[in-house]
Formats: C-alpha cells, structure tokens, sequence
C-alpha cells in the first residue's frame, strides 16, 4: 500500500498493510485483533519524514466530527475528533466566532496530532486553549483523559514526544474558546504589518486568520503543490551565557530572550546565512521563501531529503557552534 497520498511530504514508501479507522471501537478491535503485531499510527502525516517502508500495520486514524460540549456567557468549549483536518476546524471556530485558535490558521495536519507537538504559530500554541484530550492507551485500550496539566506542554514538546512516546492514540481533543472578549493577539510583526498593509486597526477573528493565511501563503510552499512538512527544525535555545559568545562573533544574529537564561535563535536565520535559502539537491531542497522548511520537487526518497538536513545541521554547527534538532518525526 503506498503511503505517498497520506504524508505532506509526498515521500513515496510502502506499508506491509493498512486500514483507516472511523470510529473509536472500530479502533478497539483493531488493536485487539493485532495486539501483537507491529503497528504504525498514522493521523494527517504532516510531521514526518518516511525514510523507509513501514514493515507493520499502518493504522490511519480517521474520526471525524466536531460539536459544542458546554458554554456559559463567555467560553464555548468544543469538542473536535482527532481525524478532522486542523484548518477547516479552525475555520469552523472562526465561522461560529469562536475565539482562540485563528493564529493557528492554515497549519497542515489533522487535529489529533495537534497536542503531540504543541503545534504553535504568530504567538499562539494549543497549550492556549487546549482542556484535554482523550487517548487510547495501545496495550489495553483503555480510554484516558489528559487534562492540560497532564501534558506537559513545552516548545512543540508534550508528554506524547516524550514520558509516553508511542503509547496512546489520541481520538479527540476538547479547547475552550471565547465567545465575547476575544483575546486578539497581533503581537508578532508580521502580523501587524499584514492587518496595516489591509488598514484594519481593530481586526476580527476572521481578520486576523486571513492575515495569517496571506502571510503563510507567502512563505510556506503548499504541501499539494510542493511536498513538504513545515519547518524541519526546531529554533534552537541557548543558555544566554553560551549565546553571548556566539553573538559577540555574530552580532548581526537574530533572537529573542524566552527567559532569565534563555535565548531562541531562528533556525531560518542560522541556514539562510549558511547560504542553503532556496538551494536544490537533486529532487530535494531548502525552500525560497523559508529556509527552515524543506521541499520535495516530486521524486525526492525520505533518505535525499535526510541527507540533505545532516548537511544542513554540519553546516550550521561548523559555522555558528550550534546544534539544530530536526522537529519532524524521522521514521
Ligand atoms: N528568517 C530568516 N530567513 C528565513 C526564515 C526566517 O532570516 O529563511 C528569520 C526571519 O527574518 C525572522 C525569524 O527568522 O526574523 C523568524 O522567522 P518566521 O517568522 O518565519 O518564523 P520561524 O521562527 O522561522 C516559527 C515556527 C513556524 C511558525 C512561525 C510563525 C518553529 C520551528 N517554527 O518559524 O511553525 O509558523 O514561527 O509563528 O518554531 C512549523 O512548526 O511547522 C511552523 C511552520
């Protein structure tokens, strides 16, 4: 079965088998009935890079729906199954004017997978918004509850990456969102500098996603159009004291302090420096318009597209003495 429809990246590789899931006790039974074969989940395959074939059961969670669970005057909290894709349940959100998630517009991926890595953009994180998710524990099938403070959220970190790696499947999420006294974050420039090229001062929800949409558009290559995964790698943070050094060597380097201690670095800054913006590789390459996101021209092999992030991450380590981490899951 090949699996270059169900990744972003439009990698070409095979699963021994495959079935897609609809409901939760379809899930159940699968699991049951395969407990002790080798399993892969797969939800919107926006994250990953596929290296090789998958020699197991491929499981493609599939559920769909979305509903309000409770509202009082001011919060809505809304429930979301994991297999809806993340975008048009922002949209829906943002249609029922439900605030929270519109900086989180156009982000590829399925909703399930949301909490895995904390997705964030332009200032926001699900962290924001997320109350909890429920998640089939693979071994028993048990259905648990994760409140927020179970997930030990961080930087595209979160218990699932992490404490329970590979251990659940997460079948829905539940975010709380305003319905009045919509917190309106346009904080990150260029967001600003979008709302201002429009003349909009007070934006709307559905403003401020269209801002988000345009400025993503600009810069982040359509997985339909151009295989890719968002950005490859993660902003790396350094102790201020080791980041002092290098900025003293690199005073034009872009930061931001995230703490007492702490500085983030743009990755994209460190590899458009390194002279990689816009290079090609063969079938693979770092893309024009953002260097921390890397393309497949159509025929690229998980492995190309590998190589071509070591390259990166050498480089960058040889030039600047930083270590980059890759934020796609490698299989
Ligand atoms: N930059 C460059 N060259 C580039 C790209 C970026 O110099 O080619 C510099 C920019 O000038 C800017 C800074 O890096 O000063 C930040 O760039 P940008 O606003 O594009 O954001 P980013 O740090 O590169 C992160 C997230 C994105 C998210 C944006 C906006 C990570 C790993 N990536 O990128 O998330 O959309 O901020 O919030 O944190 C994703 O995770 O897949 C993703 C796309």
């Amino acid at each position: 079965f090949s699996l270059k429809n169900y990744n972003t990246f439009g990698i070409e590789a095979k699963a021994k088998r495959f079935v897609a899931v609809h409901s939760v006790s379809d899930l159940k039974s699968i699991l049951e009935q395969h407990a002790n074969d080798k399993k892969f989940i797969l939800g919107g395959g926006s994250n990953m890079l596929l290296t090789k074939d998958i020699d197991a059961l491929v499981i493609h969670i599939d559920l769909k729906g979305k509903k309000i669970i409770k509202e009082d005057d001011d919060f809505v909290w809304v429930e979301s199954q994991a297999g809806e894709n993340w975008h048009e349940f922002v949209l829906w959100t943002i249609d029922n004017n439900f605030g929270g998630l519109e900086n989180m517009s156009l982000i590829p991926g399925n909703v399930g997978t949301t909490p895995v890595q904390n997705i964030g953009a332009y200032g926001t994180e699900i962290k924001d918004t997320f109350v909890s998710c429920e998640a089939l524990k693979i071994s028993n099938q048990e259905l648990i509850t994760f409140h927020l403070q179970d997930c030990h959220f961080g930087y595209r970190e979160s218990i699932f990456k992490n404490e329970v790696k590979d251990q659940y499947i997460i079948t829905s999420v539940i975010f709380k969102l305003t319905k009045r006294n919509h917190k309106i974050n346009i904080s990150y420039g260029d967001i600003a500098s979008e709302l201002a090229k429009n003349h909009i001062v007070k934006p709307t929800l559905k403003e401020v996603s269209n801002a988000v949409i345009a400025i993503r558009k600009s810069k982040l290559p359509d997985p339909k159009e151009l295989g890719n995964s968002g950005s490859f790698f993660k902003n790396p943070i350094l102790l201020k004291t080791d980041f002092d050094k290098i900025h003293q060597q690199f005073p034009e380097m872009k930061y931001y302090e995230i703490s007492e201690t702490e500085v983030k670095v743009p990755a994209g800054w460190l590899i458009e420096q390194a002279g990689f913006k816009g290079k090609r590789f063969g079938e693979a390459g770092i893309h024009k318009n953002q260097a921390l996101v890397l393309v497949n021209y159509g025929n690229a092999t998980g492995q190309e597209i590998l190589n071509v992030s070591k390259n990166i991450q050498e480089t960058i380590f040889q030039i600047f003495g930083i270590h980059i981490e890759a934020e796609v899951n490698i299989i």
